[in-house]
C-alpha cells in the first residue's frame, strides 16, 4: 500500500515538474535578460558569430552582446552597471520558442534603449500575429523605455521574435534590448457596473518589480490583440504609460494609465450604444505622485460631446472625479481620452495627466423615473 501512495505521489511529482518545466509562466523569459553570457569564442568583437551562443535564443543578423561600461564605436552604450545586453544591427533577429497555452492572450515587456539610428522600429512577431514598435521617442531620463506588444496564442507552442527592421548605413547602428518578460492577459471582458471593459486598468501588461517607469503601450488598433485589453492606442508613433500603484499614486486599485504624449496619443474604446439613449462616463485624473507639476488637462470625447478636465498638479499625488453625459447618436460610441498638452519632469522624463476607473452606463432609467416624479 506504501508502495501505491509513493508511486501516486511520484506520477503527481513528475507531471508537476513537467508543467513548471515547459509552460512559460508571468515574469522574465528564460534567459530574458541575457544575464546567462555566452562563450567568449563565439564573439568577434562584440558581435555575436554563432546563431546558438546565447542560451535559450536563437540569433541572426548583426547581433552584438554588449556588457556595462562598453564603449563601442566610440559610443559608451547605456547597459546599467553590471548587466548584459544585445544590440540588434541591422536585420538582427532574436527568437525562442515559447510554450504556450492555445486561445490564450500573452503580453510582452521589454527594455529598449536607442543608439544611433533615428528612426528606430521593432518588429515583434508570435505567428501568425505580428506588430510593428515605433521606438524614436526617449520617454524616460535614463534612456531605457520599456515596451509593451501582445499576441494570441494560436498552438501550443509559438516563436517569438524581435527583430530590427531599420537599415543603417552603420550595420551596428541599432536599439539595446534587456529584459524581456511575458504575462497572461484575460481577455477583455465586461462587469456589470460599467458596459466599459478593463476600465480599471487592473489587467495589463507585465510591469518589473523594480523598475519605477512603467511600461509603454504602443498605438494598437485592434483591442483584442491590446496589451492593455479592451483599449486601442491611436497614434502615429506614440504611447501611453501603464503605470502600478507600487511606484506611483494611482486613482483606484494597483494600476493605471499616464497620458505622456498630449495631443499626439489617444486611447479609446468603441461600446455598443441605442442610438438617442443616454449614458454617463466617470472617471478619475489625476497625478502620479512622479513629480509632473502643473495644470494637467484630459480631453473627453463620447457621442457629440466633449470635456476638458482641468487638474492642478504638485507632482505629489491625487485626483479628481469627473462625468461626461452624453445621447448616443450611432450604435458603436467611441470614447476617447487623451491628455490636451505635453509635460515633462525636472529630470527630462516626459508625464501627464493619469486616468483611471473608467465607467460608462444608460443614464435613461434615472431619467424616466426623475420625470415621473416631477
Ligand atoms: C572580425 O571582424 C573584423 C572586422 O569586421 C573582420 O575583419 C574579421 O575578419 C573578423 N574575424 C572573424 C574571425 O570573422
Ligand atoms: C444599428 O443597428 C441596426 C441593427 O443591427 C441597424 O438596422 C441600424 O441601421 C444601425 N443604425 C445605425 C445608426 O448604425
Amino acid at each position: 500500500m506504501g508502495n501505491g501512495i509513493r508511486c501516486v505521489a511520484l506520477f503527481l511529482l513528475v507531471g508537476f515538474a513537467a508543467r513548471v518545466v515547459f509552460a512559460v509562466t508571468d515574469g522574465l523569459l528564460p534567459n530574458g535578460d541575457f544575464e546567462q553570457g555566452l562563450d567568449k569564442s563565439k564573439l568577434n568583437g562584440t558581435r555575436v558569430m554563432d546563431p546558438h551562443a546565447i542560451p535559450h535564443w536563437e540569433i541572426s543578423g548583426f547581433v552584438e552582446f554588449i556588457e556595462s561600461g562598453q564603449h563601442v564605436d566610440g559610443m559608451m552604450l547605456p547597459v546599467p552597471k553590471g548587466e548584459r545586453a544585445l544590440r540588434l544591427g541591422n536585420d538582427a533577429t532574436i527568437k525562442q520558442k515559447l510554450s504556450v497555452t492555445r486561445h490564450t492572450y500573452y503580453s510582452i515587456s521589454f527594455g529598449a534603449a536607442r543608439t544611433c539610428a533615428q528612426a528606430e522600429k521593432l518588429s515583434l512577431s508570435a505567428p501568425p500575429d505580428s506588430g510593428v514598435l515605433p521606438i524614436q521617442t526617449v520617454y524616460t531620463s535614463s534612456g531605457w523605455d520599456t515596451y509593451s506588444w501582445a499576441f494570441r496564442a494560436k498552438h501550443t507552442s509559438v516563436w517569438f521574435s524581435i527583430h530590427n527592421i531599420g537599415h543603417e548605413e552603420d550595420p551596428a547602428c541599432g536599439p539595446v534590448i534587456d529584459h524581456i518578460a511575458i504575462k497572461v492577459l484575460r481577455p477583455p471582458h465586461h462587469t456589470k457596473d460599467s458596459m466599459l471593459r478593463n476600465g480599471n486598468f487592473e489587467d495589463g501588461p507585465y510591469i518589473f518589480p523594480n523598475t519605477p517607469y512603467g511600461v509603454l503601450v504602443p498605438p494598437v488598433l485592434e483591442d483584442v490583440h491590446s496589451p492593455l485589453p479592451g483599449w486601442m492606442i491611436m497614434a502615429d508613433t506614440k504611447v501611453v504609460k501603464y503605470i502600478d500603484a507600487a511606484h506611483h499614486a494611482v486613482p483606484k486599485g494597483n494600476y493605471a494609465v499616464e497620458l505622456v504624449a498630449g495631443l499626439e496619443c489617444a486611447m479609446l474604446q468603441e461600446v455598443h450604444t441605442v442610438p438617442g439613449r443616454s449614458y454617463r462616463l466617470s472617471f478619475s485624473v489625476g497625478d502620479g505622485a512622479t513629480g509632473c507639476d502643473g495644470r494637467l488637462v484630459v480631453d473627453a470625447y463620447a457621442g457629440r460631446e466633449v470635456m476638458k478636465v482641468q487638474y492642478e498638479s504638485r507632482g505629489t499625488g491625487g485626483h479628481k472625479r469627473a462625468q461626461l453625459e452624453f445621447v448616443a447618436i450611432a450604435n458603436v460610441t467611441r470614447v476617447v481620452f487623451h491628455s490636451s498638452n505635453h509635460h515633462m519632469k525636472h529630470d527630462g522624463t516626459l508625464c501627464g495627466p493619469v486616468i483611471d476607473d473608467i465607467s460608462l452606463v444608460p443614464v435613461h432609467a434615472q431619467a424616466h423615473a426623475a420625470r415621473r416624479l416631477r
